[in-house]
């Protein structure tokens, strides 16, 4: 079972922060979770459209300049990332699943990606581009259907996973608290992986194991590890 760590570490440090990837690499993870939104043409690392919850800043992520953005404090005195920022720091270390939260400009994320590509040790086999928005996962699966693609839901769908195979997704993420052995047989019948969000407490991940999902999302990826590290000598 593969540990994505959410947002980072994002339970011991700042969330979507240069610091909390830098604590998931420690924690020797198989991947790490990152959220975007599209700014003045560039590429940011942030959950919320809003700013006060993470940041010092309040108001619409879309309502400032990117300079002014760079300028706050998203936890700890660190910086919001850019797209570049995270790249650098993670390429070749392990997969990067990118959600896309506010991106309208497709290109501007191909952009970013091929840069990293050539300039970083980047591989396309790690890029996992996620959303809730299947719209967007489709165009992007068209155009560049080089890149896995997540299809998110936040739901129990009727008909399970045929919604990720429409899309042909690599895999479909679906929240804890409606994974199911019949969602999970469904999807590998269509031969998707399943992800799951976000899973921190052990009990949950002793579920996740049982059920066969193949990766979980974590805030807290040290402990996840070493509790599966122990799962796995009984
Ligand atoms: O990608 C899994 C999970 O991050 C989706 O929900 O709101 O935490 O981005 P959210
Ligand atoms: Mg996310």
């Amino acid at each position: 079972m593969l540990i994505f760590a959410h947002r980072g570490a994002s339970g011991v440090e700042p969330e979507n922060t240069l610091r909390a990837i830098k604590a998931a690499l420690d924690a020797n993870v198989d991947g790490i979770e990152i959220d975007l939104h599209e700014v003045d043409n560039k590429l940011l690392v942030i959950h919320d459209r809003w700013l006060h919850r993470t940041t010092s800043g309040s108001g619409q992520v879309y309502h400032h300049d990117y300079e002014h953005l760079r300028s706050l404090d998203a936890g700890n005195g660190e910086t919001i990332p850019t797209l570049d920022e995270v790249f650098s720091l993670i390429a070749g270390k392990c997969k990067i699943n990118i959600e896309l939260k506010g991106i309208n400009n497709i290109a501007l994320l191909y952009s970013y990606i091929d840069n990293a590509l050539i300039s970083t040790n980047l591989n396309a086999a790690d890029i996992l581009i996620s959303s809730f928005n299947h719209r967007l996962l489709h165009k992007i699966h068209q155009q560049r259907p080089e890149f896995a693609i997540g299809a998110l839901t936040a739901c129990y769908p009727l008909e399970y996973a045929l919604f990720a195979e429409k899309l042909n997704a690599y895999s479909v993420h679906l929240d804890v608290n409606f994974i199911s052995k019949h969602f999970v047989n469904d999807a590998h019948q269509r031969g998707l992986k399943v992800f799951v969000y976000t899973v921190d407490e052990l009990e949950d991940i002793n579920t996740m194991k049982a059920l066969g999902v193949d990766g979980i999302f974590s805030n807290f990826p040290t402990r996840t590890k070493s509790h599966l590290a122990h799962l796995n000598t009984l």
